[in-house]
């Protein structure tokens, strides 16, 4: 099939990737000059395991093109994603400008029939919106649907979500768009995956009611921890028991700093603004809010219980991405945590694989705050290191050489990456989440 794509964004660019991956012809449309060179180039503005590889390939094979004129875009076919961002206003409310200059230029260029999908985060009914505004800016009175798809890509290993979805949601209003959906999507449900046919609305609040759900999920368990640190409890042990379970599963039940990122505390705010605009006060989530943001509080104050004074003191950080895998920095534990402790007249040295550039635009380099390339460097005399993002190589890390080059042997392990037995049993002061 032939595919439009609006927005090189996260989601844009691997929803263009692996519909051509999967043999369709797909046009994608980016504004921003400095992006869409790259693009070209089959390089991918942002990290994503995979991606440049499929966009090379795919490039090659003449299967995906990019353009940042939209009126190519409209006219190249009849199925149209709409994949730019909707980012959170100051309200928590978020913002659709990218969304309504998406469908007034579809309608100002579209001269047949079209499907307008939205793929990107939206608040329910947002729709109608996009109908209308199509409706009142298109010359003519052609025919056109508009559909909800919402994604369910993790950073870090969104091609493979796409490609293995637990559920693909199509939210439509004709049969002739649930025959397109279903021919789009044969690939997959010929594998087995599930395809959900619902209405646009209830598509729309699948997206914020499962993000929703998972943040709480992970504050929910942030809690047990809290809990397991005062009675001698181990929150792996909890969270296992409690995830072998079907009805709980034991995804998203790993204690530590909280979620970051550019979804879930983006999608959390907008629900509960979503819910009091419909007369609805959505309390649960903004207590999930709430115990979120203290997570990083607590394991500031903690680092103060263990150092006493924090100036000048060494403090390594091993990993500043909200999440491995990425080098997205959005909403990051990591910030307010480097943050505050670089205002105690501590010494930083920073570490992380793949998020130090985007960092370094946040916090440039300073007297008491380096970068460094290796995660050993960060250790070399430190009183303390801390770990905010468990990625891989901070997992299989050398603690015996870690410990040779610290000045204390003391680590505060937010994401429990590491065996309290083992690191303690090496001469390490550990601390981690919900762990005796
Ligand atoms: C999330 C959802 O998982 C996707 O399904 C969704 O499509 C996406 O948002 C989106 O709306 O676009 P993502 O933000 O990439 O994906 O990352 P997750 O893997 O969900 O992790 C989110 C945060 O929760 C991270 O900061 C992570 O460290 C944290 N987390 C996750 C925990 O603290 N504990 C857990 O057990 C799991």
């Amino acid at each position: 099939m032939k595919i439009t794509v609006i927005g090189a964004g996260y989601v844009g660019l691997v929803t263009a990737a692996c519909f051509a991956d999967l043999g369709n012809e797909v046009m994608c449309v980016e504004k921003v000059s400095s992006k869409l060179e790259k693009l070209c180039r089959g390089i991918s503005p942002i990290y994503e395991p995979g991606l440049d590889e499929m966009l090379q390939k795919n490039i090659k094979e003449g299967r995906i093109h990019f353009t940042d004129k939209i009126e190519e875009g409209v006219n190249f076919s009849d199925v149209i994603f709409i994949c730019v961002g909707t980012p959170q206003s100051e309200s928590g409310k978020a913002d659709l400008s990218q969304v309504e200059e998406a469908a007034r230029q579809i309608a100002t260029y579209m001269d047949r029939y079209k499907l307008i999908i939205e793929k990107s985060t939206v608040p329910v009914n947002t729709h109608k919106w996009v109908k209308k505004t199509v409706k009142r800016y298109a010359k003519n009175d052609i025919e056109f649907d508009v559909a909800s798809n919402p994604e369910f890509l993790r950073e870090g290993s969104a091609i493979y979500d796409f490609m293995n979805p637990d559920r693909i949601v199509v939210g439509v209003e004709s049969e002739k768009a649930k025959q397109i959906f279903q021919q789009l999507y044969k690939p997959f449900t010929d594998k087995g995956y599930p395809l959900l046919i619902t209405t646009p609305q209830a598509a729309e609040l699948i997206k914020h009611a499962s993000n929703s759900f998972l943040a709480m999920k992970i504050s929910y368990i942030n809690m047990v921890a809290d809990l397991c640190e005062k009675v001698g409890a181990d929150i792996n042990e909890v969270a296992d028991g409690m995830g072998y379970d079907k009805r709980i599963g034991r995804a998203f039940l790993n204690a530590g700093l909280g979620y970051g990122g550019s979804c879930f505390p983006k999608d959390v705010k907008a629900f509960v603004k979503i819910a009091e605009d419909n007369g609805i006060d959505f309390s649960l989530l903004k207590e999930v809010e709430k115990i979120n943001q203290r997570r990083r509080e607590k394991v500031i104050e903690l680092i103060e219980d263990i150092l006493w004074i924090n100036k000048d003191k060494n403090i390594a950080i091993w990993g500043l991405a909200f999440k491995p895998d990425t080098d997205d920095i959005r909403e990051a534990p990591s910030i307010d945590i480097v943050k505050s402790l670089s205002q105690t007249g501590a010494n930083l040295r920073l570490y992380d694989p793949k998020a130090m550039d985007n960092y370094k635009q946040l916090f440039p380099e300073s007297d008491n705050l380096k970068y460094v390339d290796d995660k050993y460097d960060a250790v070399k005399d430190a009183d303390i290191l801390v770990i905010i993002t468990e990625w891989k190589e901070f997992k299989e890390a050398d603690l015996s050489r870690v410990k040779s080059l610290m000045r204390l042997p003391i680590i505060v392990d937010g994401r429990n990456i590491y065996d309290p037995k083992s690191v303690r049993d090496l001469g390490f002061e550990y601390y981690s989440i919900g762990r005796p």
